[in-house]
């Protein structure tokens, strides 16, 4: 029976609240069964895929090179796809070649439910560099961080203290947006971390700003959010210690206004530390 238009809807708001936003096949596909589907055979001029090229980290896809072999091999272990982040990132002489880089690497499976890379926003080299936590549906359309509304109370707050988006640099930790909005995994986060560390070294800000818990878990290494927003942590770029600030993610503000107190102290710390 051909369902009505209004059935289909729906079933496809219900998809949606559940966090479904990616069509992967067109046929169902019980995926408890254990059977794994069959690989479709690549067509003959589809570009390998990771360790083609001996003088690439494993894990980066070479483009044009005839395919030769039948199937994707499987995808690499978390550790094997955390050591060929490391390689690859520290490969990259510049953020163009980081995010060349990022673009091919196959070690993250968060890039394959994203529409595309959200590298950065705003200046490379700026004093004030900001990392949030990962894209999400605005930012994935969009291939840019922190545009949603989140974004734009960032812009605001950025406003505030006399700045806007060129005048510092925006990235996040993960740079693919998670199915559905999740927060991402402890695995995919220490896939990611070693490019994020990377363009922080090579956009080097003197002062650097995590938004949220998670930017601050993965890159200072600190828990509790509420406790440390708005104090300074040293951080180590891999080739100098700068000044780390936490504070509240825009999200959060969104969320709990009265937070927006908070933030306004940090924010004018900030001003005070670049001025
Ligand atoms: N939240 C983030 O942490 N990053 C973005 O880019 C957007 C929302």
């Amino acid at each position: 029976m051909i369902p009505s238009s209004k059935t289909a809807r729906d079933l496809l708001a219900f998809y949606a609240e559940a966090g479904v936003d990616t069509a992967i096949g067109e046929d169902a596909k019980d995926w408890l069964s254990g059977d794994e589907p069959k690989a479709a055979a690549p067509p003959a001029t589809a570009p390998r895929v990771g360790g083609g090229d001996s003088t690439l980290a494993p894990g980066i896809r070479t483009g044009n090179a005839p395919a030769k072999a039948p199937a994707a091999p499987p995808p690499p272990t978390p550790d094997a796809a955390v050591m060929a982040a490391r390689e690859a990132a520290r490969s990259a002489a510049s953020l163009d070649e980081l995010r060349a880089i990022l673009d091919r690497f196959e070690g993250c499976s968060l890039k394959g439910g994203a529409s595309r890379l959200v590298f950065a926003d705003g200046t490379p080299g700026s004093r004030l560099m900001f990392v949030g936590e990962a894209p999400g549906a605005e930012e994935d359309k969009q291939g840019l961080p922190f545009v949603g509304r989140s974004g734009q109370l960032l812009d605001r707050m950025l406003a505030a203290i006399g700045l806007d988006r060129t005048k510092v640099y925006i990235a996040n930790i993960v740079p693919w947006r998670p199915p559905g909005n999740r927060t991402p995994t402890p695995v995919e986060t220490q896939i990611c971390l070693p490019f994020i560390q990377r363009q922080i070294e090579l956009c080097n800000p003197e002062i650097l700003v995590t938004v949220g818990q998670p930017s601050t878990g993965a890159l200072l290494g600190i828990q509790g959010i509420m406790k440390n927003r708005g104090r300074w942590f040293p951080y180590r770029t891999g080739t100098r210690e700068i000044r780390a600030m936490p504070m509240l993610h825009p999200a959060y503000l969104l969320r709990s206004p009265i937070g927006k107190r908070l933030a306004w102290r940090d924010m004018l710390a900030i001003k005070k530390a670049l001025s």
